[in-house]
């Protein structure tokens, strides 16, 4: 697996609809702000670059909906930063908003790699998140990753929404496996503050629940020969998502455009969190920081520790203490402790043991 030494990420906070389970920093009433938004970037990144930016081996754009950006738009931005020869952009689309034309666009802009939010493939599971997408959008859109060229690709999923059954979501499983992807990413439905799901106990999903589910997933998964390499992510070798390494690897990596974050040798910094204040900022040609913080060397230690944890990599032996209770969660060997899959159930639980 690669895992670079730099990464770029770019923030599109805009959306077709709001799905009723999220709470990233997105809109959906703001489609004319996209082109200028688009244009600030560039300026910001240009910015960065004669401040001595350094180059990338990865560029993630995530959402939002970046695919909500024409390929002019997205193109301006890829050509703006800095990669390396052979560096992976990853575009995160939502299927109501790619064709042909566009992921075409993409392929010719740079772009190397596409995830694809596909959630459910179940009508009522999709309506129980209060996503809009009619699954045959999903066809219609791998089709377009596959005539653009797209080689490495995701699909985004969702399990634990309630009505949810387990035959539905062997039959998301199945559906998303019979499109072939190189890689899929599954998430327990969390429930986030503020959004409408929040306000709706109804809807909370249940652990038990979303434990099945995750067992349901992994034997599909890797029986499929897409092997877990961290504990929401399968993969077929070489395609794991080096960007994704790089975080969970805590490399440094710089975001752009309003709520980025941006993380370097233990300071993380992010931006201001609207479009219309980011853009205000970079049009006065003032700073797009809102905040930072220095994390201090022991707690970096254990965030490292807890993010390699997830990993199929694991941590090192002596991090994880001999206690009988975690025995079955790890396994040990050469040195490294990595869970096992009743360890993948309770990973925040070893998490806060670590030492
Ligand atoms: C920015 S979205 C992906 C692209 C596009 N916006 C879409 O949804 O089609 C990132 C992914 O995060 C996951 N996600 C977001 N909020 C979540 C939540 N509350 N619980 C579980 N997964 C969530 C979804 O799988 C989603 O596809
Ligand atoms: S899940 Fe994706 S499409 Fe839905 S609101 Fe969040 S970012 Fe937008």
């Amino acid at each position: 697996m690669q895992r670079p030494s730099f990464g770029t990420y770019v923030h599109v906070p805009f959306c077709l609809a709001r799905c009723h389970y999220c709470a990233f920093a997105t809109w959906d009433d703001r489609p004319h702000l996209i082109d200028g938004y688009a244009r600030a970037v560039v300026i910001e990144v240009g910015r960065a670059v004669e401040a001595g930016l350094p180059e990338a081996g990865t560029a993630f754009f995530g959402g939002g909906t970046p695919s909500l950006l024409d390929p002019a738009q997205l193109g301006a931005i890829v050509a703006a930063l800095p990669l390396a020869v052979g560096a992976e952009v990853s575009v995160e689309c939502n299927p109501d908003t790619v064709d042909l034309d566009l992921l075409t666009g993409y392929r010719e802009a740079g772009v190397t790699r596409i995830s694809l939010g596909v959630q459910s493939m179940v009508p009522h599971v999709l309506a129980a998140l209060g996503r809009t997408h009619d699954p045959a959008n999903v066809d219609t859109a791998v089709a377009a990753i596959r005539g653009a060229g797209f080689d490495t690709w995701n699909i985004d999923l969702i399990y634990g929404a309630v009505g949810e059954s387990l035959d539905d979501w062997s039959t998301t499983l199945a559906a998303a496996l019979a499109l072939d992807p190189p890689h899929v990413s599954a998430y327990g439905l969390t429930v986030e503050a503020g959004t409408p799901l929040a306000d709706d106990p109804a809807r909370h999903p249940d652990d038990d629940d979303e434990a099945d589910k995750y067992l349901l997933a992994e034997a599909a998964l890797a029986g499929a020969g897409r092997t877990s390499y961290e504990v929401s992510n399968w993969a077929r070798p070489g395609h794991e998502c080096r960007h994704n390494l790089l975080y969970w690897g805590q490399g440094d990596y710089r975001g752009f455009g309003c709520a980025a974050h941006s993380h370097e040798a233990g300071r993380r910094w992010w931006n201001v969190r609207t479009p219309e204040r980011y853009l205000a900022l970079v049009a006065a040609g003032e700073a797009t920081m809102a905040a930072d913080e220095v994390l201090d060397l022991e707690d970096r230690r254990i965030e490292g520790l807890q993010l390699a944890l997830r990993t199929s990599g694991g941590v090192p032996d002596a991090s994880v203490p001999d206690d009988d209770d975690l025995v079955g969660l790890v396994e040990r060997s050469d040195g490294r402790a990595t869970l096992t899959l009743a360890g993948r159930l309770l990973a925040n639980e070893v998490a806060v043991r670590l030492r």
